[in-house]
C-alpha cells in the first residue's frame, strides 16, 4: 500500500486526475470503477478538463459506478448517482452512454464486469463508518453486487452531499459487492478532511474484518491511498 499525502483537496484532485488521465491515455485502464460523494467532485472537474483539452478518444473505456440508490415508489429521483455523474462528469466529456454502467435490480453487474474483462482501476471513497461503495459494516469480502439497507450514518453523510434532509435520502441502495471491487487490478482510495482520519486509522492499522469493510483493502496487492494533510492518521 502506498500513501500519497497532499497539502489540500485541490492539489490532491489535480494530481490524481493526472494519474488517471495517464492510465486512460496509455490504455492500461479500460475498465474503470467510479465513485460518487463529496470527495471526488474537484477530481472530476480536473479529469474532465484534461480529457477535453487532449481530445483523447475514449471509445475503449467502460465505466462502472460503484453504487446507486433504490428509490421508494413515488420518491423523487433527483438525488440519483446517475444524475450526479451526468452533472459532474459525463456531460463534460465525450462518452457514449452505452459505455457507462450502473448497478440496478435488473442487471447482473458482477457478470457484466467479468464479461468486459474485470476492473483495471477502481477509484473509491470511504464512508465514515468504513463502507466502501455501499458495502456497509457486516459486509463479507466475497459479497456480490446486491441490494443493501443503508445505515443511518451513511444516509446522513449523503444528506450533506445533496444538501438536503435525511428523509429525502433513500433507505436502500444497490452496491457493487466487495468481491468484484477487491478483484480490481488497482485501487485508488481518496479521503479528505479531519472527519476521515479516525476511520482511515481503524481501516489500515487495526485487524481486518467485516465491521470495517475498508479494512479488507489491507490485503489488496495494488492499493494507493490519496489523502490531504487533515486526513493523515499516521
Ligand atoms: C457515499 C458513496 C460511497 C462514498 C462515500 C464517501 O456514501 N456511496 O461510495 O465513498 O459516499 O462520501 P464523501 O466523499 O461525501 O465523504
Amino acid at each position: 500500500m502506498i500513501i500519497h499525502c497532499y497539502h489540500d483537496k485541490e492539489e490532491l484532485s489535480r494530481e490524481l486526475a493526472k494519474r488517471v488521465f495517464a492510465h486512460l491515455k496509455d490504455l492500461s485502464v479500460k475498465n474503470l470503477a467510479l465513485p460518487t460523494g463529496r470527495s471526488p467532485l474537484i477530481f472530476y472537474q480536473h479529469l474532465a478538463q484534461l480529457l477535453k483539452a487532449s481530445k483523447l478518444n475514449l471509445n475503449l473505456l467502460q465505466t462502472f459506478n460503484l453504487d446507486e440508490f433504490i428509490f421508494d415508489p413515488g420518491q423523487k429521483q433527483d438525488l440519483s448517482y446517475k444524475l450526479y455523474m451526468e452533472k459532474h462528469f459525463f456531460s463534460k466529456i465525450t462518452i457514449d452512454h452505452k459505455q457507462t454502467h450502473f448497478p440496478n435490480l435488473e442487471n447482473n453487474y458482477d457478470e457484466l464486469i467479468k464479461s468486459k474483462g474485470g476492473l483495471h482501476l477502481s477509484l473509491i471513497g470511504i464512508g465514515n463508518n468504513g463502507h466502501i461503495a455501499f458495502n456497509e459494516p457486516g459486509s463479507l469480502p466475497e459479497s456480490p453486487t446486491r441490494l443493501i439497507e443503508l445505515k443511518l450514518e451513511s444516509r446522513r453523510q449523503n444528506a450533506k452531499l445533496f444538501n438536503t434532509t435525511l428523509e429525502n435520502i433513500p433507505k436502500s441502495a444497490i452496491t457493487m459487492g466487495l468481491k468484484s471491487l477487491l478483484r480490481s487490478k488497482k485501487i485508488y482510495l481518496m479521503a479528505l478532511g479531519e472527519e476521515k482520519k479516525e476511520i482511515l486509522r481503524k481501516s489500515f492499522t487495526e485487524k481486518i474484518g467485516p465491521e470495517v469493510p475498508a479494512s479488507y483493502l489491507q490485503n489488496h496487492p495494488d492499493l494507493e491511498i490519496f489523502i490531504d494533510q487533515k486526513a493523515d492518521w499516521r
